[in-house]
């Protein structure tokens, strides 16, 4: 099912609109009302579980299995650079992340399948969900509100910088991390530089527990174990001869295997606390345990490599590394069975990576998207009823 210029076209215009319209985590309401309008208009039911997401059906002409195919919705809080001509036209808000493109696939797909009912044997819920940025995200919300139930799989996709253009990323198992937050905040005793030993200086402290803590992937864990442990702020004193009270220092953790964050924790636990008792220092330790790993389905995550050999070729298709940044679609990963690929958008005409304030997709990718999983979609029902 390859879209048509006049389809592709139409894609295209909705991701610029989008484009120009980026709203953040939880208040996609123009966002929302835009996707609801277009579905609405293509013949698509819609309901909203949450309130924020807005989730089409469309029922085939034959009796099914339900699938499910989703889209995140949400934009960054970044001032866009791009000069594109349909740039943001929020302040300080931008999609900068892709979120646009997958959007534009997703109502390119609707749009196809809208019409073509009957190939399809089951039901297709198309879901746009809101905040994948955030934590607590849109997908937890979802799952909360039972989206899942009688869902039989559910599909998502990213257009990805790292991987080049025209290229398919697929893996299965752990693709993406899970990802933790902590931060630690050292209570010691401040005073003159000149006089350490009525101090009880939290900046050694805090630069102890960085160094060690570097032991826990290194040395704690399972060498053929991926994990990283990064501190990425660091806040002590605020003059050059005065010990502080106090020194706080925040990072976060990756894993693939929600044992390791486990470990990791305990490790960090013990770590700090062992490094405060020696010195006499009192310590806040928080860790919260964010997006699970994303795990992709074996079966799933064939069907769909093979459907992309089908669609591009065998030599467009690659099977990739694990990613070590999070996803919240992780949350369906972890009740059904779930497939996440990637589309490569990484070429030299846009060289900046998800994030940035340059960020562009190569918009030739959003019809590889509609094509892919137009026809994975009906295949796949077709197979599963079979
Ligand atoms: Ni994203």
């Amino acid at each position: 099912m390859k879209p048509t210029t006049e389809l592709v076209d139409w894609a295209i215009e909705q991701r610029r609109y989008l484009h120009q319209h980026p709203e953040l985590s939880h208040k996609e309401h123009e966002t929302k009302a835009y996707v609801k309008q277009q579905l609405e208009q293509m013949g698509i039911d819609t309901y909203s579980l949450t309130g924020k997401d807005v989730i089409g059906v469309i029922k085939g002409q034959h009796e099914g299995k339900v699938i499910g195919v989703r889209s995140d919705m949400d934009a960054l809080p970044i001032k866009e650079e791009t000069g594109l001509p349909f740039s943001s036209k929020n302040v300080n808000v931008m999609h900068a992340c892709g979120h646009d493109g997958h959007m534009a696939i997703l109502l390119g797909i609707a749009k196809i399948l809208s019409e073509k009912k009957e190939d399809i044997h089951g039901t297709i819920l198309l879901v746009f969900q809101h905040a994948e940025e955030e934590l607590p995200g849109g997908a937890t919300e979802l799952v909360a509100a039972n989206l899942l139930d009688g869902v039989d799989a559910i599909f998502g996709y990213h257009l990805w910088q790292p991987i080049p253009s025209g290229i398919i990323g697929v893996r299965e198992g752990p693709t993406m991390a899970g990802a933790d937050r902590f931060s630690i905040t050292i209570k010691g005793k401040g005073g003159h530089g000149s006089m350490p030993q009525q101090t009880i200086d939290p900046t050694l402290i805090i630069s102890t527990i960085i160094t060690s803590l570097q032991s826990i992937v290194s040395r704690s864990l399972t060498p053929s174990d991926e994990a990283v442990v990064s501190i990425g702020e660091l806040h002590s004193g605020s003059n050059y001869n005065i010990i502080p009270d106090t020194a706080m220092a925040s990072g976060t953790v990756r894993y693939f295997n929600t044992e390791t964050s486990k470990e990791i924790r305990r490790r960090m636990e013990s770590i700090v606390d062992g490094i405060c008792q020696a010195h006499g220092a009192s310590y806040e330790l928080e860790y919260t345990h964010g997006d699970p790993p994303l795990f992709n389905d074996a079966k799933l995550t064939k069907f769909m490599e093979a459907q992309a050999q089908d669609v591009f070729g065998i030599e467009n298709v690659q099977r990739i590394d694990g990613i070590m940044g999070s996803e919240d679609f992780a949350y369906y990963s972890t009740e059904i069975p779930s497939s996440y690929i990637f589309i490569g958008i990484g070429s030299e005409a846009s060289p900046y990576g998800h994030h940035h304030p340059r960020f562009d997709i190569d918009e030739d990718m959003i019809s590889i998207g509609i094509e892919l999983f137009t026809k994975s979609l009906v295949d796949y029902l077709k197979e599963a009823n079979a």
